[in-house]
């Protein structure tokens, strides 16, 4: 059985969790249960990144211990995952022990190699805190996050030779195109290493919340050595003749595309460093937008992970997350989509097919499982569906190597639009009045099969809906894929509907709660049920203005159509993002406007996003003011932004689907 080893990221335990990294782990676990379905040893790691000066400082503000803090989050992480359906391998904590031992292991051998030399770190240093601050969280010689007093200075650091990489980076890159997907962070991280790549420090002596340096108890490791070491603990790491060692190299490493350098840069630098096989894929997924804003702490408009599923069934916010992007892009989180596609393709089409098929069974053959083989001959509508639903099969496995499972998702939706299709032309209340009793079982046992590879083949999608729809087939062993027969049902057996598999929810009541509870707040906690007799509360708030609606407009300082014009407001993807040196307001961004080269905008946005967390915007950009130099830069465009009432900023941000270049007007 060949090995399938598939990892999403470990999450920080500084914070509750939210949507996306449900995203990662429902992504994560649909391509563990659709490889277990073809017959792969699968093997899905998962767990928490717990050491590092945030967590630390996190703790201390709460009062606990690092490592209390660390056990109190990574327990909600795993609460979170049994909620969701996860089924994971290994919840692997940066604290076990065997992670110590193997990241120190990594270090040791780094050493071996001659990648790692002692240097200087420099940094802004706040003695009375032991702690050293970012350019952005220093002001007039101050950190901005405790007000201690900082000065800068170089502390003693190892380092690791990352500049030494370069060309065998390079030539990974390009030996097996889909070591990075999709292909456009493959070409963004390939023309960051080509432009050059510095030595990395790879430990810290400010702060002791991290795995002991090896034979040197003064330093900890930097937490992304730690971090990305997990990938090689989880299967026995250096352990020799470990029971799962067999796994490594990891199939897919699943990320989420603001960590894109450390795992195609750093950590596949350090196992070649370390002699060791590099992940055979590393695939960056996109970020999930809330109603249109970037999720962030000063909006404070994080999508709950508990209360998404606590508000709507799992089976839903997994097809939802699913369906609504392809992977890899931006999506954009919206209430009214949700049940929109609850309504029209989970209802309607699935829901509509399992009770007309089973409603029909009862009805004409007295609820008992019908014999395809037994029935009359196959007719060409009969065999087309037959061969339309191998087909699908076929493609979604397709879909899910090239890691489309959108695609997936959409091509078995289309087999159940078949099925019911099916049944519109072959009509078994027609046959049953006839008393074509042969035939009637044909059709209708090619309905129930047809209904059985769906569920069959959603599994991984919608392990709720598929489990009942298989246990009212009586089939209740896990089918492989391969096992999909059209023999499938002991004949005679007497079958009984599920309940209803998806309830419809009423469009109105979700934009009215959604809609309320944008305008009365900014925090997306969302409420708990939605019947319509349990309306949050938000809704029952009186409307938050009384003003009157506007006449005689004054027309002094208006402007007309054609000055509005020459404005020139475009969407602008912003390609890279970093702090402008010594400035702790400003970043200088390249984005793409449409036109042959890029174009580079210095934006005073750096106090309220971390650049990292910008790439990949589609933002409003003004593209015809005069260039001007900001910090000895040139500057060649100016993004639209806005200051929220809670001191935060929020960036006015398209969805991917608009095209970068496009005129706003
Ligand atoms: N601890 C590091 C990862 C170390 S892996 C060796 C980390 N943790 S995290 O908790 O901040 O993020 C975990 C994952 O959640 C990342 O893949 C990140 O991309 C993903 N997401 C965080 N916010 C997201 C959205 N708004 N949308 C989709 N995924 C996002 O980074």
């Amino acid at each position: 059985m060949s090995s399938f080893y598939l990892t999403t990221p470990i999450f920080y335990v500084n914070g509750s969790p939210h949507i996306g990294h449900a995203y990662t782990a429902i992504i994560a676990d649909l391509f563990a249960r659709h490889y277990r379905q073809r017959g792969r040893e699968v093997f899905l790691l998962t767990g928490t990144d717990e050491h590092g000066l945030k967590i630390q400082r996190s703790a201390e503000a709460q009062g606990l211990a690092p490592k209390q803090l660390a056990d109190q989050n990574a327990a909600m992480f795993q609460n979170l995952f049994t909620k969701l359906n996860i089924t994971y391998d290994r919840f692997i904590r940066t604290t076990d022990a065997d992670h110590r031992e193997t990241a120190q292991e990594m270090v040791r051998r780094l050493t071996d190699a001659g990648a790692i030399y002692r240097g200087h770190y420099e940094g802004w240093y706040a003695a009375s805190d032991e702690a050293y601050y970012d350019d952005s969280e220093v002001e007039e010689g101050r950190s901005t996050v405790t007000g201690a007093t900082v000065e800068w200075i170089q502390e003693p650091s190892y380092f690791f030779r990352l500049s030494a990489y370069q060309d065998a980076l390079l030539a990974w890159y390009d030996e097996d195109p889909s070591c990075i997907q999709p292909a456009g962070r493959r070409n963004e991280v390939r023309s960051f290493v080509e432009g050059g790549l510095n030595d990395i420090s790879i430990s810290r002596g400010s702060f002791d919340w991290g795995i002991p340096y090896p034979d040197d108890p003064e330093h900890v490791l930097y937490v992304w050595i730690d971090a990305l070491t997990n990938y090689y603990t989880g299967v026995g790491g250096f352990q020799k003749a470990h029971p799962l060692g067999h796994h490594w190299p990891a199939d897919v490493h699943l990320i989420g595309k603001d960590i894109l350098r450390f795992h195609t840069v750093y950590w596949p630098a350090f196992l070649m460093a370390a002699g060791l096989p590099l992940p055979k894929q590393v695939f960056a997924h996109g970020w999930w937008l809330n109603e249109g804003e970037k999720m962030s702490k000063s909006l404070n408009n994080f999508i709950d992970a508990f209360d998404l599923v606590d508000r709507y069934p799992l089976d839903l916010v997994r097809y939802y997350l699913v369906r609504e992007i392809p992977l890899g892009n931006d999506g954009n989180f919206a209430h009214d989509r949700l049940a929109q596609r609850n309504n029209s393709e989970l209802a309607d089409n699935l829901g509509n097919l399992v009770n007309r098929s089973f409603a029909m069974l009862s009805k004409f053959l007295e609820g008992r499982a019908p014999s395809v083989a037994a029935g009359g001959s196959v007719e060409e509508v009969d065999h087309a569906l037959r061969l339309s639903a191998e087909q699908v099969r076929d493609e979604v496995c397709t879909c899910m190597d090239r890691r489309q499972p959108s695609e997936a998702l959409e091509r078995i939706m289309h087999l159940s639009s078949d099925l019911n299709q099916y049944c519109a032309v072959t009509q078994p209340w027609s046959l049953a009045k006839k008393g074509d009793v042969d035939r009637l079982k044909l059709v209708l046992g090619t309905l129930l099969h047809g209904l059985a590879w769906v569920a069959t083949l959603a599994a991984p999608f919608l392990p709720d809906a598929s489990k009942r729809i298989l246990d009212a087939l009586k089939l209740d062993r896990p089918l492989q894929l391969d096992d999909l027969t059209w023999d499938l049902l002991t004949p005679d057996s007497t079958l009984v509907a599920p309940d209803v598999l998806f309830h419809k929810y009423d469009l109105d009541t979700i934009h009215s709660e959604t809609a309320t509870n944008a305008a009365s707040t900014n925090h997306t906690t969302i409420g708990s049920h939605v019947t319509e007799t349990n309306v949050p509360e938000a809704s029952q708030q009186t409307p938050t203005t009384t003003k009157p609606l506007a006449t005689d407009l004054p027309t002094e300082g208006t402007i007309g159509f054609d000055t509005f014009e020459k404005v020139e407001i475009r969407c602008a993807r912003i390609e890279t993002a970093e702090r402008v040196p010594k400035s702790s307001k400003l970043l200088r961004l390249t984005v793409d406007v449409g036109e042959d080269a890029l174009r580079t905008v210095v934006a005073g946005i750096g106090k309220h996003f971390e650049p990292e967390t910008i790439v990949g915007l589609h933002v409003a950009a003004v593209t015809n003011l005069k260039p001007t130099k900001i910090f000895g830069i040139e500057s060649q465009a100016m993004l639209l932004a806005v200051d929220t009432n809670d001191n935060g900023l929020s960036l006015t941000v398209y969805s991917d689907n608009v095209d970068p270049g496009t005129r706003v007007g």
